[in-house]
C-alpha cells in the first residue's frame, strides 16, 4: 500500500474535499436545493463590508462566496484561505472566468492559525466550513484576532431544524435524502459526513456562545429556511477579550 493511500482521509478534511473537489458545486446545488447561493447572498449582506475593504473568506473551496463578495463590492479584494488544494484549483479557475483575478487571491492554509498580522481585514466569512474545523474555538479566535475593531465575522453553517411545521420535511430531506444523493452523485461512500456532521453540530445558541467565549461579541443569529442553515453575525469584541 503506498503512503498516500494508507493516509486517512477524515471526513470533512481538505482531503476528503480532494476527492470530491470536481463534482463539489453541482453537489451544493443539487442537494441545497439551490437555495446555498441565496444563502451565501445573505451571508454577503450581512458582512456590510465598506467599498474598498479587505475581506478574508475561510474555507473557501471553490470560492462561490469570495466570488460574491468582490461581485458584490467592486472596490473590495478578497482572500480566500482552504487546506484542500483540489477545491482552489477549481475556484482559481472560476475566478479567472470571472475575471476577478486581480482582486480575489487563494492560499491554501488552516483556518486555526492565520498566517495574517491582528486587523488586517475589515471583514471576514466562512460558509459551510466551520462544522469541518477541528477546533472551532481557535478558528474563531483567529477571525477574532484578523478582523478589525468593528469589522464583521460572519458564519454560515447548516443546523439542524428543530420545531416548525416545515422542520420534519426538513430532517426527512437531511437524515434520509441527502446522504443517499450525496453517496450517489460524489461517488464517496463518506458523504454521509454531511447528516452526521450537521446533527454533531452544536445548537445556534450553543454556537453563539462559543463565538462569545472566543473573543466574538454575537450581533445577530438569523435562522435561514425553517432553520436549515443560520448565519451568525458577529464583531471583535473589544480589548480583544477571548
Ligand atoms: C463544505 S466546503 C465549503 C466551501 C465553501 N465555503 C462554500 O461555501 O461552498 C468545506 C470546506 O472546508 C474546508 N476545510 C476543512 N478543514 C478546514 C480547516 N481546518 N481550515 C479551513 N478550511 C477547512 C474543506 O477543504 C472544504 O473546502
Amino acid at each position: 500500500m503506498s503512503a498516500e493511500s494508507s493516509m486517512v482521509v477524515r471526513d470533512g478534511s481538505g482531503a476528503f474535499f480532494d476527492r470530491i473537489a470536481p463534482r463539489y458545486d453541482l453537489l451544493n446545488r443539487i442537494i441545497s436545493l439551490g437555495v446555498d447561493q441565496r444563502w451565501r447572498r445573505r451571508a454577503v449582506r450581512a458582512l456590510s463590508l465598506p467599498g474598498e475593504g479587505r475581506a478574508l473568506d475561510l474555507a473557501t473551496g471553490t470560492a462561490d462566496l469570495a466570488i460574491r463578495i468582490a461581485r458584490a463590492h467592486p472596490e473590495a479584494s478578497v482572500v480566500g484561505v482552504d487546506p484542500s488544494s483540489g477545491m482552489l484549483d477549481i475556484g482559481r479557475g472560476k475566478i479567472a472566468a470571472a475575471a476577478l483575478a486581480d482582486r480575489v487571491t487563494l492560499a491554501q492554509g488552516d483556518a486555526q492559525a492565520l498566517p495574517f498580522e491582528d486587523g488586517s481585514f475589515d471583514g471576514t466569512t466562512i460558509a459551510f466550513g466551520i462544522r469541518n474545523v477541528p477546533d472551532r474555538g481557535a478558528a474563531l479566535r483567529e477571525m477574532a484576532r484578523v478582523t478589525r475593531p468593528g469589522g464583521r465575522v460572519v458564519v454560515l453553517e447548516l443546523s439542524e431544524p428543530r420545531g416548525g411545521l416545515l422542520g420534519p420535511l426538513a430532517r426527512f430531506h437531511i437524515h434520509a435524502v441527502v446522504p443517499r444523493l450525496g453517496a450517489l452523485l460524489s461517488g464517496a461512500r463518506e458523504y454521509h459526513y454531511l447528516q452526521r456532521s450537521i446533527a454533531a453540530f452544536p445548537s445556534p445558541a450553543d454556537f453563539a456562545a462559543l463565538c462569545e467565549e472566543s473573543g466574538l461579541e454575537v450581533r445577530e443569529v438569523i435562522p435561514l429556511t425553517f432553520g436549515v442553515a443560520c448565519l451568525h453575525v458577529a464583531e471583535p469584541k473589544k480589548g480583544g477579550g477571548a
